[in-house]
């Protein structure tokens, strides 16, 4: 099913994408954990272009969990250099009028991946197009602590009142405060889990879980995620 820009199908506003598979990519070709990384960078690099062009309006990736840090000390360099070097070529998409996002702690990341973070969102911000935020160093369960920690100190100095946190008031501390929540999730890789990804913000998301690999994933593969949300019947818990 083809995804347009005319309205002809229902489309999902925000999609997040859970890029998994990409070690066993390289290992099926015999190739190091890092060059399936590398494989990845280029199909979310292409992906942006085709989730563009179908009229979306924002798409997050989960580029390094939390719990990524866990991983060895060679691959943890890796997917940060593979970071570091594609910002530039992702801010430079001048023509395609994509603003950058991050979301995760950025205390943990390298001073040079925080400066070209910053550079990127500051150079994007005024963008019209699709919203494109990247996870690094992102988990869930950090996001609502992080967001609970701000409104306890907010009202430890009298600006909020523990009756006035609604949770609006709550979304609006959390990392994503100025995207709307997840319609469709995708997870490449099959996998049949969520790992901590945006789980506040994916509480009414429709989940999409595929056997094609990260590396392998391509816009034949985003319209059939796109045609299945849209034949999903979302009821945010009413009746019908
Ligand atoms: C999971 O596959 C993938 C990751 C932990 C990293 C995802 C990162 C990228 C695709 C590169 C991002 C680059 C930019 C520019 C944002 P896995 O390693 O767990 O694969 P496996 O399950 O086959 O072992």
């Amino acid at each position: 099913m083809a995804a347009d820009k005319n309205g002809d199908i229902n489309l999902p506003r925000h999609i997040a994408f859970i890029m998994d598979g990409n070690g066993r990519w390289a290992k099926k070709r015999g190739l190091p954990r890092t060059a399936g990384h590398k494989e990845g960078a280029k199909t979310l690099r292409r992906l942006i272009r085709d989730i563009d062009s179908a009229g979306i309006e924002y798409a997050t990736f989960y580029a390094f969990s939390t719990e990524n840090w866990k991983r060895s000390d060679e691959e943890v360099s890796a997917l940060m250099k593979l970071l570091e070097d594609n910002l530039d070529d992702l801010v430079n998409y001048e023509n395609e009028n994509i603003r950058l996002r991050f979301i995760g702690g950025r205390e943990r990341l390298s001073k040079v991946l925080q400066d070209k973070m910053a550079e990127a969102e500051r150079r994007s911000k005024d963008r019209t197009g699709l919203t494109v935020t990247l996870a690094i160093n992102y988990g869930g369960r950090d996001d609502i602590l992080r967001a609970a920690k701000k409104s306890a100190e907010l009202i430890n100095k009298g600006f909020l009142s523990p009756d006035s946190l609604t949770e609006e008031t709550f979304e609006s501390l959390l990392m994503t405060e100025d995207i709307p929540p997840v319609d469709l999730m995708v997870r490449t890789g099959g996998e049949l889990r969520i790992s901590n990804f945006l789980i506040w913000q994916s509480a009414y998301a429709e989940l999409y879980f595929t056997d094609v690999l990260w590396c392998d994933f391509g816009k034949k593969d985003l319209d059939k995620a796109i045609g299945e949300f849209s034949k999903r019947n979302r009821r945010f818990g009413d009746a019908k």
